[in-house]
Order: C-alpha cells, then structure tokens, then sequence
C-alpha cells in the first residue's frame, strides 16, 4: 500500500493527483478513459448520461456507463431538468458501482439547456439546492456537481450555486468557467474559479482554456483550485495528465500509444466499429506529426486494421519503442 499523502479527497475517497480527464460525450468513453488513467489523469468521469433514457432502459445509455476497476474512482455523470427523474436514476445506476454521482449543469447545447437541463439548471440556484440535497441525503456515495459560470453575463449564478451545492452536501464542484451562451468562445474567466475556491471549503475543480503543461500550473497558482479538468486538449494527448507536452513526444511514442488506444477500443467495441470511432481520436493523433494530407486521408479511411497498421508505418509511425507510462496509481 502506497503511504502517499492523497492530493485531495471527495468525502472519504482520496484522490491522488491533481489532473482530471473531463467528461467529454463522444470522446471520454472507457477505452480513452482508462488510456488517461494509465497517464494520470486522477479519476474517470463517463461522459453525461441523459436520466430519461436512463430510466426507459436505452442500452445505449446504460452502455456509456460500463467502467474498468482499473478506472477508479469511476465518476458517472447524468442530467436532466426533473428533480424526481434524477434522484431515480441516481439511486438506479448506484447499482452499478460507481464511487460518485456527477450532476451536469453546464451542458449548453440548446437541447438539453433550453429545457432546463444541464446548464438550464445554473437559472434557478434554489432548484440545484434541492437537487443536490435529494441526491446526497438518498444515496450512498458522493454527489458532485459540474457547472459553468451562469446562463449569460446578465445572470452570473455561479456563486449561488456553487454555495447551493457545498450547503446541500455536495462533495466536489468543477467549474467550467464560461457562461453557456459563450459556448466554447472567449476566454475562460479563471478569476470566477478563484473566488469560489475562495468561498467554499469542497474541493474545486477548475476547468477552461488549458492547452498545455503551463496552463495547469497557470491555472493552478491563479485559482488555487485542487485540481485541473482538462477536456479538448487531452484529446490525442494523454501525455498531458504526465505533464508532457505534445511536442517533446517521440513519434515512436506517439505510434505505440495511438495502437495502444486502438486495442483497448477493439475490446471495447469489437474491431470493425473500433476502427470508425478511432477516426476522431487519429485525427488529433497525426495533427501535430504529419504533414502529407493524401497519406493522412487513407489512414483515415482505413476499414482494416492490417491495412492501418501498414499505412502508419508508411507515415513513420512504427509499432516499437514505446515507453509504459508511469502507472496512475500505486495503492
Ligand atoms: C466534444 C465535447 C463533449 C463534451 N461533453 C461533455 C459532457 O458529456 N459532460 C460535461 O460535463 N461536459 C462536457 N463537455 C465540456 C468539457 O467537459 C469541458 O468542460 C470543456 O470542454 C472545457 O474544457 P477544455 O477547455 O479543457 O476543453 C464536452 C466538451 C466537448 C468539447
């Protein structure tokens, strides 16, 4: 057993390290969850499951949620509008074994914010506070939050919620701090992220414009928050959870890894539909290393993984040398 201090812990739960891969639908699915663990990255959010599909029994749903032990501690995140809705499948997908319950609000897309959902929730900070407290007085685990910064500029809520949450038992907040009508544009306000830390004593997650190792540590002084979440820019770069810039990596690294990656979808999802969803991962791959468009569009389109394997070693992209990363966890 490690005699390690933990970074920080959510409720009893420690938790070493202080970098985590954000829940990202259609992108931190388990193969790429447990490749970032393996990195570092200190626990495993699955991207947000909706409560409806959840409790009319949608295998695709009820799928997202399949996690390694070696993922632990296993976050789920789940959303809805409908306080009733949430704390059922809250109290449904416990069942499962996960070591914490996530709510998302901050989700802006227009389906699920315009109808209350996801960042729908940061309008009404009294509702979140009922939330929070139906969930964590009912379950058995932690309930965390994750949230942006408020509806629009005119409706900053994120200190009334962020206090709703910690007052109503919430044992960890990650705060995405955009608003949801910027979206993805501007920058992140870190200084929204700052005071919050300053004003609750749960962990907080900030999370927000980190694009490569001096972010974290920007971030990290900026805030004082207790860890990073760190979302687009881990995509095709789990060596940031090893505080490894994408640049000083060997591209012999890069092809042992992107394989690696490549396995654990196959497992995952059997080798023909692997292969199709990896394109978005490949895609961020070979960014950086390969310039020859015509090369990258047929490694794109590859149907066969006999076939991509030869065209990567064509890209300089040899199955050899690959160094293990440290391992993530060492209780
Ligand atoms: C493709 C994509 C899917 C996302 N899906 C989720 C999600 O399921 N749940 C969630 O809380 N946030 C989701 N987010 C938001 C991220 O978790 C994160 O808050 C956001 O990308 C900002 O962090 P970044 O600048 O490090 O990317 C998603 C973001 C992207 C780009």
């Amino acid at each position: 057993m490690s005699q390690r201090e933990p970074t920080f812990t959510v409720r009893e739960i420690p938790i070493y390290g202080d970098l985590i891969l954000a829940p990202m639908d259609g992108f931190s699915d388990l193969p790429f969850r447990s490749l970032c663990r393996r990195f570092g990255s200190a626990m495993s959010y699955t991207p947000f499951v909706n409560a409806m599909e959840l409790l009319a029994g949608a295998r695709r749903a009820w799928r997202e949620l399949a996690f390694l032990t070696e993922e632990r501690p296993v976050v789920f995140q789940i959303y809805d509008s409908d306080e009733r809705r949430l704390l059922e499948a809250a109290l449904r997908v416990q069942e499962l074994g996960p070591d914490v319950i996530d709510v998302n609000m901050g989700c802006s897309t227009r389906s699920v914010s315009g109808r209350g959902a996801g960042a729908g929730l940061l309008r009404d900070p009294a509702k979140v506070g009922r939330i929070i407290r139906m969930l964590s007085r009912s379950l058995e685990i932690p309930v965390t939050a994750k949230i942006r910064l408020g509806w629009d500029p005119d409706r900053l809520t994120y200190m009334d919620v962020a206090r709703a949450v910690e007052d109503n038992g919430g044992a960890l907040i990650a705060v995405h701090a955009r608003t949801r009508a910027q979206g993805y544009k501007d920058a992140a306000d870190w200084d929204a992220i700052a005071a919050i830390r300053g004003a609750l004593t749960i962990p907080v997650v900030g999370n927000g414009d980190v694009s490569c190792v001096e972010d974290i540590e920007r971030m990290k002084s900026h805030t004082g928050c207790d860890a990073v979440m760190i979302g687009r820019a881990a995509i095709g770069n789990p060596w940031i959870f090893q505080r490894r810039d994408r640049s000083s990596v060997p591209r012999t690294e890069v092809a042992a890894v992107m394989r690696d990656h490549l396995d654990r979808m196959a497992e995952h999802y059997g080798d023909e539909l692997a292969i199709v969803l990896f394109r978005k991962h490949m895609l961020r791959y070979l960014e950086p290393i390969l310039e020859e468009r015509e090369l990258r569009t047929a490694i794109l389109r590859a149907t066969e993984r006999r076939t991509l394997d030869r065209l990567l070693e064509k890209a300089g992209l040899p199955a050899q040398g690959w160094v293990p990363a440290r391992p993530a966890v060492s209780s």
